[in-house]
């Protein structure tokens, strides 16, 4: 990926990867993620989608990044969130964005080179281990990306180390509501075909509530919580959109565990149940989202 343009962020004088496959090797959960971006990159930006810039768009607003600040977005995907902070902190200013998908972060490249920032740099890294150095970032951010990380408290921790002492660190995930009811018809269907689930919660779910991101924020050592919650839904035109939302999204995930040689009946089956849910203005796809966020305190480290 883009070598950096800030040495100093660096705990080490260049980043290399040995420590991105240490931990890859470690922890196969993480593999499995890494997979599935994989796959689902090429699909990932499309009409149907547009959620992603939606919410990147809201948390500039809900962070309000100061012109000229050091900014980390973690699990920048294709650099959603990073293009509009860029933007937001002006030339002066610098977003550091991290994945650990190459598939994202080769579109995130072809994204920001299309928007002609030079305020960003991308690198390969796992979200858990930064390397990074401690208070260094006025702001960190991740959109739709902590509940894909098997230890979601001791990311947050990370993310606070790298975070200056008044510093905001900001993130979103989706709320119970966000694609239903398509989602539960896609699950209970998919159950029905003999796909078996993970046991317990999974995926966004792994956050229940406004509470429980209150209670992230304030374990990670984390002032001044609040956490709030915003719907950022649209109407999609028909059964094939949300089609498209299922292959650009990780619910893709779980339509690839079926068999080959079912998944077009599955498909057919599950969008004539979607069809049959339009009104006169379409589908109504919710993505009702939650925003919190918190302030690194003057006495931590
Ligand atoms: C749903 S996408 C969100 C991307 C972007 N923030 C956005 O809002 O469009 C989740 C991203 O998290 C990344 N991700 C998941 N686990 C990660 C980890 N352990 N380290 C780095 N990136 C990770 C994935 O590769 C993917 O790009």
């Amino acid at each position: 990926m883009t070598a950096s343009g800030e040495e100093g962020v660096f705990t080490m004088p260049s980043y290399e990867n040995e420590p991105l496959r240490l931990a890859m090797q470690e922890n196969t959960d993480k593999k499995q993620v890494q997979q599935i971006f994989a796959s689902i990159a090429p699909a990932y930006d499309c009409p149907a989608t547009r959620f992603f810039p939606f919410c990147a768009d809201r948390l500039v607003n809900y962070v309000r990044p100061k012109p000229g600040s050091k900014v980390l977005d973690v699990a920048t995907g294709t650099g959603a969130v990073a293009v509009p902070f860029a933007q937001a902190i002006g030339a002066s200013g610098r977003v550091t964005a991290v994945d650990f998908s190459t598939g994202m972060l080769d579109r995130a490249e072809a994204n920001i080179r299309k928007m002609a920032l030079d305020n960003v740099d991308l690198h390969e890294m796992d979200a858990e281990r930064l390397d990074f150095r401690s208070n260094y970032f006025h702001t960190v951010v991740c959109s739709y990306g902590l509940f894909f990380l098997p230890d979601m408290p001791g990311a947050l921790r990370e993310w606070v180390r790298v975070l200056r002492p008044g510093g905001k660190l900001a993130f979103t995930s989706f709320e119970e509501t966000a694609f239903q009811p398509m989602l539960d018809d896609f699950v209970a269907r998919l159950q029905a075909y003999g796909v078996k689930l993970p046991d317990g919660p999974f995926g966004p779910r792994r956050i229940a509530s406004l509470e429980h991101c209150r209670e992230l924020l304030h374990d990670a050592g984390l002032v001044e919580v609040a956490a709030e919650c915003e719907q950022i839904g649209y109407h999609l035109s028909d059964e094939n959109d949300w089609w498209e939302v299922v292959s650009g999204t990780a619910i893709r995930a779980l339509f690839d565990q079926l068999a080959d040689d079912r998944k077009d009946a599955f498909r057919t089956e599950h969008l004539a149940w979607v069809a049959a849910q339009k009104t006169g203005n379409g589908l109504w796809l919710d993505v009702q989202t939650r925003f919190a966020s918190g302030i690194k305190p003057a006495a931590s480290s």
